[in-house]
């Protein structure tokens, strides 16, 4: 198959096309290949979503927060879908993701790199290729950018189209996010513009409100002192983010652009390798070693040190900072024993990177009624244990990685207002994975603040200021 970015070389040298000479999983399988080549060819001609210098600028933010200078805040749905491409949910994402970083910044000391799990969340692995329901079996939903949720043939059928689609909605989701930005909505001195209709609902209502404020006065006060806080600008900074699954789409995103070296993936500015395709020898792992992006991996339970410390030089052979993010979603059963050899090994082999938490990808389970769901308890409880570790171990946690919804969904279970299994029908809206809603969001958000400032502290190696984060 011929590239739209150029041909493929045998020589092991790589371009944008060269993972189609390795094994790629989690790949729908598309019947009409000439229409698929000929859909990434007409995204490859589409202007870029982002910009190889904001790239550039989260991944120097990124390397502040391997320091210790700064904290990451990774979030949003499990799955965007194309339905949800609407003012108000975009809107009420954005707000979670500003208080909870809000939050985070106060309670933390330290400037929140905020990055949305949005703007291109389209594409998702599966356990099985295939799903069986009252005898039919049809192809698996793998996200709005290959096929539709519904369960019928025409819907399940894999269409080339929907990548087109996809970045069309991504682009759409990015403009009105810059225009929000643009007219003051990521303003610090006004988180009001942040609040959500159903606070005033909330068991905690009051103690949310009162946080916030509190927050506000002292950005207004420090405002008005000096103008700026420190080097961060007022208004605060936001990036997009995706799992770079579907490869034929991703290839068509990675451009070259002038005076600056090298090949970005101009969809995005922080692409993430996930769980299910970090084989070493895999696809994925070779398409994420060329770009100039900073690069996000998760890593389970079942990654052995020896191996991480193989992908870390594959995907990061010059040590550049900022450059190499890892997720680990052990699972809170499981985080005790998994977690202390990996940090123990990437800390012997001298390899710096940016450790973040994802305590919800390990903590899914289903209720006996098959509903799929994540209890509060157990998210807090790998974020917990996962402070704890970090802390004994002399490495940094600097950062957490979450799904989550600014909307009043009942997905997970617990938090302040204590869900229980049978509310779960009440508002679940997810097409994979349950979310926190707003409320458990924000009670994360202050529990983050007390057992990172309880947990035993690591002196960062350098102590300089923050760097300044542009808005995008
Ligand atoms: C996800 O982040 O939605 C996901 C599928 O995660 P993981 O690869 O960790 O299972
Ligand atoms: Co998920």
């Amino acid at each position: 198959m011929n590239s739209p970015q150029g041909s493929m070389r045998e020589n092991g040298s790589w371009t944008p096309a060269s993972w189609r000479l390795r094994e790629a999983q989690q790949q729908p399988c598309y019947d009409d290949r000439a229409q698929l080549e000929n859909v990434a060819r007409r995204i490859g001609k589409l202007p870029p979503l982002v910009t190889s210098g904001e790239i550039q600028e989260l991944k120097r933010a990124l390397a502040d927060a391997q320091e210790g200078r700064r904290f990451l805040l990774h979030g949003g749905d499990c799955a965007e879908s194309f339905g949800d491409c609407d003012a108000d949910t975009i809107v009420n994402r954005l707000k979670v993701l500003f208080q909870m970083s809000l939050i985070l910044g106060h309670g933390l000391k330290q400037p929140v790199i905020r990055v949305g799990r949005f703007a291109g969340q389209y594409a998702k692995p599966r356990s099985s290729d295939r799903e069986t329901v009252g005898g039919e079996t049809l192809p698996s939903f793998r996200g709005d950018i290959v096929n539709a949720a519904a369960f019928d043939a025409a819907a399940r059928r894999p269409d080339p189209e929907r990548m087109f689609q996809a970045y069309a909605f991504s682009a759409l989701t990015l403009n009105f996010t810059r225009a929000l930005f643009e007219g003051g909505f990521g303003d610090l001195r006004h988180p009001e513009y942040w609040q959500l209709d159903w606070i005033d609902q909330s068991p905690r209502a009051i103690e949310y409100r009162r946080e916030v404020e509190e927050i506000a006065n002292s950005w207004r006060f420090l405002h008005t002192l000096g103008g700026q806080v420190g080097t961060e600008r007022v208004s605060a900074g936001f990036y997009t983010s995706h799992e770079a699954l579907l490869l034929p789409f991703e290839e068509a995103v990675t451009r070259r652009v002038p005076h600056r070296r090298g090949w970005f993936n101009l969809s995005t500015h922080l692409p993430w390798i996930g769980m299910r395709t970090s084989d070493i020898d895999g696809a994925h792992i070779e398409y994420f070693r060329g770009l100039q992006n900073p690069v996000a991996m998760k890593v389970g339970p079942s990654t052995r040190p020896a191996d991480l410390l193989r992908l870390i030089e594959v995907l990061n052979p010059h040590e550049e900072p900022g450059r190499m993010t890892l997720i680990t979603r052990m699972g809170c059963k499981h985080i005790a024993e998994a977690l202390p050899p990996l940090l123990a090994a990437v800390r012997r082999a001298g390899r710096h990177v940016l450790w973040v938490v994802d305590p919800m990808h390990g903590n899914t389970e289903t209720t006996p009624t098959g509903i799929k769901t994540r209890h509060f308890d157990n998210i807090r409880s790998e974020l917990e244990a996962a402070f704890q570790i970090h802390g004994a171990e002399g490495t940094r946690l600097g950062g957490v990685h979450l799904e989550m919804t600014g909307e009043d969904v009942t997905e997970c279970l617990g938090g302040a207002r204590s869900l229980q299994e049978q509310d779960l029908s009440r508002a679940y809206k997810t097409t994979v994975d349950p979310r926190l809603n707003y409320e458990q969001a924000m009670e994360l958000a202050m529990l983050i603040t007390k057992v990172a400032r309880a947990a035993p502290k690591v002196t960062g190696r350098a102590a300089a200021g923050p760097r300044p984060v542009a808005v995008i």
